[in-house]
């Protein structure tokens, strides 16, 4: 796998994308279709992070945004969201040590007030570990949703506002998008969902606008580095023209 990233590396130089959003759906279908109970898909699909992250990291993307566990994932059963939380404390206790010997930097993207006491604070400690470190942007969606981050934003600007330190005519998309939980980080430029369904599940929606899309039949736990890579090749491919024109010649 490592030469096909230098192949990879070789074959796109230019053409990669900075920032990668990944929605990681199907869990539950690969394990049901495998007789297994859900959560033991959810595990399955822990596993594939360690390649996705460490793929990422070798290419030189700037910044890798996974999608976790969404605002409207509270809507499953207790038993699955526990089963999630678990996983969720599992790998930011047994993981960060070696995300932070390959300097990945850990965000998270969401609300975390609204999460259990352990999971707060191991996210926290995750990001607080690996502030300083200078390698791949690892952003992790967790109690996010695109509207309930808009919401967070438009009242912090307002917050702002009444204590005097901006005025409305200065807002401008610039504040809008450094208000986001992205704020700082670079554009999207490719957003994949496995799974086969094609839909965004409110994630990332204002960070998406111009973001390319790909859907990819496989399940989450089989999305192979290979496929991560394939995935890239297919992004390089595309036009991107913003609302303008190719340059001259191109069709
Ligand atoms: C995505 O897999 C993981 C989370 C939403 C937490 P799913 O659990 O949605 O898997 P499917 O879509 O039911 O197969
Ligand atoms: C999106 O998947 C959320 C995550 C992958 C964390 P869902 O399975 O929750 O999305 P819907 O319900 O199919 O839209
Ligand atoms: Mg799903």
């Amino acid at each position: 796998m490592q030469s096909d990233v230098e192949k990879v590396n070789r074959e796109l130089g230019g053409r990669l994308p900075k920032h990668v959003g990944i929605i990681m759906d199907g869990n539950g279908r690969w394990a049901t279709r495998r007789g297994l109970p859900r959560a033991l898909g959810h595990r399955a699909g822990t596993e594939r992070l360690r390649g996705i992250i460490r793929v990422s990291s070798d290419l030189g993307i700037q910044a890798l945004s996974l999608y976790a566990f969404s605002t409207e994932n509270w809507k499953r059963p207790k038993n699955e969201v526990d089963a999630l939380f678990g996983l969720f404390m599992e790998y930011f206790t047994n993981e960060v040590e070696a995300l932070h010997a390959n300097r990945v930097r850990i965000r998270m993207l969401g609300d975390m007030e609204a999460l259990p006491g352990n999971v707060r604070a191991a996210v926290r400690a995750a990001e607080k570990k690996t502030a300083k470190n200078d390698g791949l942007r690892l952003n992790v969606a967790l109690n996010y949703g695109a509207r309930a981050e808009a919401v967070r934003a438009v009242r912090a600007i307002a917050q702002e506002a009444v204590m005097g330190a901006l005025i409305p005519e200065s807002i401008d998309e610039a504040a809008l998008m450094a208000h986001l939980d992205t704020g700082g980080l670079p554009e999207l430029d490719l957003l994949i969902r496995t799974g086969g369904e094609q839909r965004l599940s409110n994630f990332l929606l204002l960070q998406a606008a111009y973001a390319e899309l790909v859907f990819v039949d496989a399940l989450w736990p089989d999305f192979s580095d290979a496929l991560y890579l394939s995935t890239l090749r297919d992004y390089a491919q595309r036009n991107r023209r913003f609302g303008g024109l190719k340059p001259d010649g191109e069709e």
